[in-house]
C-alpha cells in the first residue's frame, strides 16, 4: 500500500505527539512493507503566524489529495485574544466542514493498569467499552453567529444559533446505528428534547432511523442525565449519538474515566474513505516544548487511520496492542502520573509493536 498523509502539528504539543506518532507509523508500514508519504501542511495558530489565516487554501488542497489526515492539536493563548480577526480553531473547524467530516467517533476504552489513575471507583470502570459519534459540522459551532452588538441602552448582546436539518442528523445517526450493529446493538440519542425544538427534530429522526435497524435497540437520554451516568453507570452505554456541542462536552467528561484525556484518539469521517484523525485533548500550552505529552491518543488516532483510511486492520491492532502492553508493562507519562517523557513512551510503544 502506498499513501499520502497530510500532517497538521497544529499548535502546542501538536508537534511534538504528531512527530512522536509517526516514528510509529513509518515502524509499522516498514514491518508490513507498506510506503506512507507525509506531506506537512500549516493549520491553526502556525498557520495564522505564517500566512494571517488559520487555514490556508493550500491546506485544503492538500488535505483533498491525501488519503488521510493527521492532526496534532490548535490553538493557545498567544491567539485567545477575543478581538482577534482569526482564532486558530476556525482552522479545526474549517477543515471539518470543508472535508465534509460529519461524524467523529471517540471510542472510550478502559485499561485495568491503569484504573488508579481514573477518579472513579473501580469497581464502576468494569465492563466500560463506549463509542461516543458525534455530530461534527453542524449544529451551535455552525449555526450563524450574531456577532457582538452594544444595544441602545448600552448592554451588549452576541447570538449563537443551534441549528439542524433532518439531513444532517439521519446521517449521523444511521451511522451510529451501524457501527451498533459490530458492537453490544445499543444507541443512546443524547439530546435535550425537554428544552429544544432542534432537540426535538434529532429525537423524532433518531426515532425514523432506528426503525430500519430492528437489530438496535435506541434509547433517548436527556444530556444533563447522561453527563451524570457517564460517570455512575459508564459500563451501561454502547454507542453513544449526540449533536456537535453536546459531544464535545460528553467526550473530554468520558476520556478521563480512562485515566486520562491524553488516551482518547478521534476519527472524523465522512462520504468518502479520507478521514481525519486527531486525539481529543487540546493543545496543552502549560507543557508545550517540553517534551513531556502523551503521544498515545496521537498514535491511538493514527490506528484508527489505518483502519478507516487505509483499510489496514492488522496494522492498526498492532499500535492498538502495542499500546495497550505498554500500559500494562507500566510505561507512563506524567498525566498517567509516571515519569516518562514523551520520547521515552514512543520507545515504549516501539518496543513492542509486533
Ligand atoms: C475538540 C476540540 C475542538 C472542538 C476545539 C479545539 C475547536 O475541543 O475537538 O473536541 O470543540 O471541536
Ligand atoms: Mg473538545
Amino acid at each position: 500500500m502506498d499513501a499520502t498523509i497530510v500532517v497538521l502539528g497544529g499548535d502546542g504539543i501538536g508537534p511534538e505527539i504528531v512527530h512522536a506518532t509517526r516514528r510509529v507509523l513509518d515502524a509499522v508500514a516498514l514491518r508490513h512493507g507498506h510506503t506512507l508519504r507525509y506531506d506537512e501542511q500549516l493549520i491553526g495558530g502556525a498557520a495564522i503566524d505564517a500566512t494571517g489565516q488559520p487555514l490556508p487554501a493550500a491546506t485544503v488542497e492538500a488535505c483533498r489529495r491525501a488519503d488521510a489526515v493527521l492532526l496534532g492539536a490548535v490553538g493557545g493563548p498567544k491567539w485567545d485574544d477575543p478581538r482577534a480577526p482569526v482564532r486558530p480553531e476556525q482552522g479545526l473547524l474549517g477543515i471539518r466542514k470543508a472535508l465534509g467530516l460529519y461524524a467523529n467517533l471517540r471510542p472510550v476504552k478502559v485499561y485495568p493498569a491503569l484504573a488508579d489513575a481514573s477518579p472513579l471507583k473501580a469497581e464502576r470502570l468494569v465492563g466500560v467499552d463506549l463509542l461516543v459519534v458525534r455530530e461534527l459540522t453542524g449544529g451551535i459551532y455552525f449555526g450563524q453567529p450574531r456577532l457582538r452588538e452594544r444595544r441602545e441602552d448600552g448592554s451588549e448582546r452576541a447570538v449563537d444559533t443551534l441549528e439542524y436539518t433532518d439531513g444532517e442528523i439521519r446521517r449521523v445517526v444511521r451511522l451510529a446505528c451501524q457501527l451498533a450493529r459490530q458492537r453490544r446493538g445499543l444507541v443512546t440519542s443524547v439530546d435535550k428534547a425537554n428544552v429544544l425544538e432542534s432537540s426535538r427534530l434529532w429525537r423524532q429522526v433518531a426515532i425514523e432511523v432506528a426503525a430500519e435497524y430492528p437489530d438496535v435497540k435506541l434509547e433517548h437520554q436527556l444530556v444533563d442525565s447522561a453527563a451524570m451516568r457517564l460517570v455512575t453507570h459508564p459500563a451501561g452505554f454502547d454507542v453513544i449519538v449526540t449533536e456537535n456541542m453536546f459531544g464535545d462536552i460528553l467526550t473530554d467528561e468520558a476520556a478521563v474515566i480512562g485515566g486520562s484525556l491524553g488516551l482518547l484518539p478521534s476519527a472524523s469521517t465522512g462520504e468518502g474513505r479520507r478521514g481525519l484523525y486527531e486525539p481529543i485533548h487540546g493543545s496543552a500550552p502549560d507543557i508545550a516544548g517540553k517534551g513531556v505529552a502523551n503521544p498515545l491518543g496521537t498514535m491511538l488516532s493514527a490506528a484508527l487511520l489505518l483502519r478507516y483510511s487505509l483499510g489496514l486492520e492488522a496494522e492498526a491492532r498492532a499500535i492498538e496492542t502495542a499500546v495497550e502492553r505498554a500500559i500494562n508493562e507500566g510505561a507512563r507519562t506524567r498525566d498517567l502520573g509516571g515519569t516518562l517523557d514523551t520520547t521515552a513512551m514512543t520507545d515504549a510503544v516501539l518496543a513492542r509493536l509486533g
